[in-house]
């Protein structure tokens, strides 16, 4: 079965085709000759991954699926979130959005501080997060949506040279002590957000077919 994936990213191309395996062929946004940014401007990650898919179906006219990821920092209530790809600015620069992430943790934390030592009541400020994925997949017109979670927590500083986006300030539970750029591609994939969604579809089709 022939689906376009609403990626222009070889790594999620060839991550997806890896875990639906065989008798699926992917098919990426530019050879199917869409060169433009495809809208997000829902205010939810399902609503930007089902805007996302439908903007491709309605243009191409065949299966795809799109996804969406944000990234939910539980002591900046739930930011970056929906804005996680230009959490510090248009330009979606990595480096810039981790490091708002670790200086709005460190000025809660110093707060914090500040309040315990003038022996206020405070509670110690949590770094824990996670990442969600949604995908949207239209088969013969029919809409399905599948997530994936990964918890862990925000490191105090970055590390490691794997991965992209915020990997190298996120410490998945199933690897305490190493970020996501410091495991291996394969060891991310197995428990990653995007994984487990992608996993679900795949299950579902394989079930379908
Ligand atoms: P997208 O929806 O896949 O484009 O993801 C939105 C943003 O989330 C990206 O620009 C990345 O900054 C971030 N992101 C998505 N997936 C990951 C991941 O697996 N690791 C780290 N950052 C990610």
């Amino acid at each position: 079965m022939k689906l376009v994936f609403a990626t222009g990213n070889v790594g999620k191309l060839r991550e997806a085709s890896e875990i639906l395996g065989e008798g699926f062929e992917l098919v990426s946004l530019a050879e199917v000759g869409i060169h433009e940014d495809i809208p997000e401007t829902g205010k939810t990650l399902r609503a930007n991954s089902l805007q996302k898919a439908k903007y491709l179906y309605e243009k191409v006219g065949c299966n795809c699926f799109a996804d969406d990821t944000g990234l939910e920092v539980d002591a900046l209530g739930g930011a970056p979130g929906v804005y996680t790809a230009r959490y510090a600015g248009d330009d979606k620069d990595f480096n810039k959005n981790m490091d708002k992430v670790l200086y709005e943790l460190s000025v809660l934390e110093s707060e914090s501080r500040m309040a315990a030592a003038l022996g206020l009541k405070t509670k110690p400020v949590s770094r824990r997060a996670r990442f969600k994925s949604v995908i949207t997949l239209i088969i013969n017109g029919e809409v399905k949506m599948f997530e994936g979670t990964l918890e862990g927590v925000i490191s105090r500083e970055k590390s490691g040279n794997g991965g992209f986006g915020y990997d190298p300030i996120f410490i998945a539970d199933e690897f305490p002590g190493q970020t996501l750029a410091d495991i291996t591609e394969e060891e991310k994939n197995a428990i990653s957000h995007r994984g487990k969604a992608l996993r679900a579809m795949a299950q579902w089709l394989h079930e379908k077919a």
